[in-house]
């Protein structure tokens, strides 16, 4: 097949067989905590030391795992087909980078990131965050938080991600549960703009029925053999039941 406009939507599901945990596990908790308590600006102001030190250990944890073959799969992809692959992730580690893609557009930030929650300044930071530390932009102290988006908040890069929606002929959704909004809702938008739209997941996720194509597996086999049937356009164009 011919370079074609793909916009790649990935969730947690992608980095699970590199080691890190997905979001919703049978407990409904997050690495032993709840979601709001850690990822809310609510829980945020309520105890702003157990947030820091647990976003300090999912990016210590970072160092640990490497990118597996569904991360460097899509950094082929987009090798070969350049801009017009557009990577969206809703997920904050870095193994989309580490396996070669450039470009990625984190919806939800990142975790080597850290944001002034004074002056809104965003900047790269691989260092543990401690609540005493000043921005660098403003000098306020006690205003740098991790640079995710949490509960409530808007997500990053909504215009690029529209506009890329508006080019799109296919659109690839890659693990993830689809219960987090607006990224669960992408996959109305590219149907509405034309695409063709497919899920990889492990298992069908909830909003399955909106998809025209599923690969049911593991994104580390499943995304590869798309990536490569695409590539070498085989592809199966047209949307199956
Ligand atoms: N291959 C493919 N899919 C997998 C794999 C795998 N090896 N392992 C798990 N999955 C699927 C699960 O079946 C599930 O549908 O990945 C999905 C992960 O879902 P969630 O844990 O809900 O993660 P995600 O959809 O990325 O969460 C969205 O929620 O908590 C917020 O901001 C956070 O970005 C996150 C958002």
């Amino acid at each position: 097949m011919s370079p074609t406009n793909v916009v790649i939507l990935t969730g947690a599901g992608i980095s699970a067989e590199s080691g890190i945990p997905t979001f919703r596990g049978s407990d409904g908790l997050w690495e032993g905590h709840r979601v709001e308590d850690v990822a809310s600006p609510e829980g945020f102001a309520a105890n702003p030391t157990l947030v820091h030190q647990f976003y300090n250990l999912r990016r210590a944890a970072l160092k640990a795992v490497e990118p597996n073959a569904a991360h460097q799969a899509l950094a082929r992809l987009q090798k070969t087909w350049g801009n017009r692959v557009t990577l969206v992730t809703q997920n904050v580690d870095d193994l989309h980078e580490r396996a070669g893609s450039t470009e990625v557009l984190h919806m939800h930030g990142e975790l080597l990131a850290a944001l002034c929650a004074g002056c809104e300044h965003r900047f790269k930071s691989r260092t543990d965050l401690k609540q005493t530390m000043p921005c660098p932009a403003c000098g306020a102290h006690g205003s740098l938080r991790p640079d995710i988006v949490w509960f409530g908040e808007m997500p990053y890069c909504m215009d690029d991600i529209h506009h890329a929606l508006t080019q799109a002929k296919i659109f690839v959704s890659i693990g993830t549960s689809g219960n987090v909004y607006p990224a669960a809702g992408l996959v109305r938008m590219a149907a509405l703009c034309g695409a063709t739209t497919i899920e990889i997941n492990l298992e069908p996720s909830v909003n399955t029925s909106e998809f025209d194509q599923r690969f049911i597996g593991p994104a580390s086999v499943e995304v590869p053999r798309w990536v490569e049937q695409l590539v070498r356009g085989t592809a199966d164009p047209l949307p199956q039941a």
